[in-house]
C-alpha cells in the first residue's frame, strides 16, 4: 500500500497489504496495520461501480451505479481463507524471492512454481507440478510460496496437506464414525491441493486405498494438484548397487542405500504414478543439492551473520 502522505511503500508489508507470521504451528496471515483503515470505502465495506446496460433499444444504453464489495472485503476473505489452508508455521517466511538456487534443477524448480503461480488461469486447465529432491532443498518452501500467492494474490481456494497427517486425520475420522468419502471429499474438491511428503508412510492397504481414491477423484475432475517428495522420479537414477565397490556395509548403510534409490513409482504404485505423470510437470533435484537446514545450522555455529541475511527472512 502506498501511503498518501509520504508516497512511501509500507516497510512492514512491502506494499502487499498483508503480513504472514508464525502463530503456533501454523503460518498465519493478517491485514497489515497500514491497510486496516480502508480509504476507498471509509470502512463501509462497499463502493459504487458504474455499469452501463441497454434495457431497450429505443431508450438506448443507460448508466447506473451498483454497490459492490470493496477490495478490503476481498482482502479480509483471502486472509481468513489463508488461515484455514493448513500451511505449517515454519513456512511463514517462505517466498519465491528468498529462495536461493544452488544448481540448475533448483532454478528450474523455482521457475516452474513461480510460473505456475503467476500464470494461473482461473478459467482454464492448470497443470500442477511435482518437486522431488533430498531433504532441506526447499520443496515445502516452494509449495508454501505458491499457495501464498494463489490464495492471497489470486484469491483461490487451496489446501496444504502433509501426507502422513492426512492418513492420521482420516484414521481418526473413521474412529469418529465418518466415511472415507466424507473425509476425502473436501480435499477432492478444493481448487488447488498441495500434497507434501508424497510416497511417505507404511504403504499399508489403508494408505494406498486412501491415496488412490484422492488422486483418482482429483484426476477425474481435472483438478490441479501440487506435490513434493523425497523419492526419485527417474528410473535411471536408480544406481546399480551390485556394481558398486564391494566392501563392508552395515545394515543401516544398506537400508539407507535402499531408501536413496527408491522410486516414487514403486512407493505409490503404477495406477497413481501414471495419473501423476499426466497431472504434473516434474522437477528432480540431484542428490548433492545442499541441505539448507544444515547450512543454516553450520552458519549459526560460525561467528557472523547466517547466509542470506537475518534468520527468517533471507533463508
Ligand atoms: N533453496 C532455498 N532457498 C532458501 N531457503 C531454503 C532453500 N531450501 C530450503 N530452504 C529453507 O530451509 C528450510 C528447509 O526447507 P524445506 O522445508 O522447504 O525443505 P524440503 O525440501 O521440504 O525438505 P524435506 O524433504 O525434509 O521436507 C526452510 O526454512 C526453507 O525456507
Ligand atoms: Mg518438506
Ligand atoms: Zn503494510
Ligand atoms: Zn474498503
Amino acid at each position: 500500500m502506498v501511503t498518501k502522505s509520504s508516497g512511501a511503500v509500507c516497510g512492514v508489508c512491502e506494499g502487499r497489504t498483508y503480513v504472514i507470521e508464525r502463530r503456533g504451528d501454523r503460518a498465519h496471515a493478517r491485514v497489515c496495520t497500514c491497510s486496516e483503515h480502508c480509504t476507498l470505502c471509509e470502512g463501509r465495506g462497499y463502493t459504487y461501480e458504474v455499469r452501463e446496460q441497454t434495457f431497450s433499444a429505443k431508450v438506448g444504453p443507460k448508466r447506473y451505479e451498483v454497490l459492490v464489495p470493496c477490495v478490503c472485503q476481498h482482502r479480509m476473505k483471502r486472509v481468513a481463507h489463508f488461515n484455514e489452508i493448513g500451511l505449517p508455521g515454519v513456512t511463514s517466511h517462505a517466498s519465491f524471492e528468498n529462495y536461493r538456487a544452488a544448481n540448475e534443477a533448483q532454478d528450474r524448480a523455482r521457475n516452474l512454481a513461480m510460473h505456475f503461480a503467476h500464470h494461473y488461469d482461473k478459467a482454464g486447465v492448470n497443470k500442477g507440478f511435482m518437486l522431488s529432491g533430498p531433504v532441506g532443498t526447499g520443496k515445502t518452501h516452494l509449495l508454501a510460496a505458491t499457495l501464498k500467492h494463489l490464495v492471497l494474490e489470486v484469491g483461490l481456494e487451496a489446501r496444504y496437506v502433509e501426507i502422513s497427517l492426512l492418513y492420521a486425520t482420516i484414521r481418526r475420522g473413521f474412529q469418529e464414525g465418518k466415511s472415507g468419502g466424507e473425509i476425502i471429499g473436501p480435499l477432492s474438491d478444493v481448487t488447488v491441493l498441495a500434497i507434501d511428503e508424497m510416497g511417505k508412510g507404511r504403504g499399508s492397504q489403508f494408505e494406498m486405498e486412501t491415496l488412490d481414491e484422492l488422486i483418482a477423484r482429483r484426476y477425474n475432475a481435472g483438478r490441479t494438484t501440487l506435490f513434493a517428495t523425497n523419492y526419485s522420479l527417474e528410473p535411471e537414477r536408480r544406481a546399480p548397487r551390485s556394481s558398486a565397490p564391494s566392501g563392508y556395509r552395515s545394515t543401516e548403510d544398506a537400508k539407507s542405500a535402499a531408501r536413496d534409490t527408491e522410486l516414487l513409482r514403486e512407493r505409490v504404485g503404477e495406477r497413481i504414478y501414471s495419473r501423476l505423470c499426466e497431472m504434473c510437470a516434474f522437477v528432480e533435484m540431484p542428490k548433492d543439492t545442499p541441505d539448507r537446514r544444515r547450512l543454516i545450522q553450520e552458519a549459526d555455529m560460525r561467528p557472523g551473520p547466517p547466509p542470506g541475511g537475518p534468520r527468517g527472512m533471507g533463508r
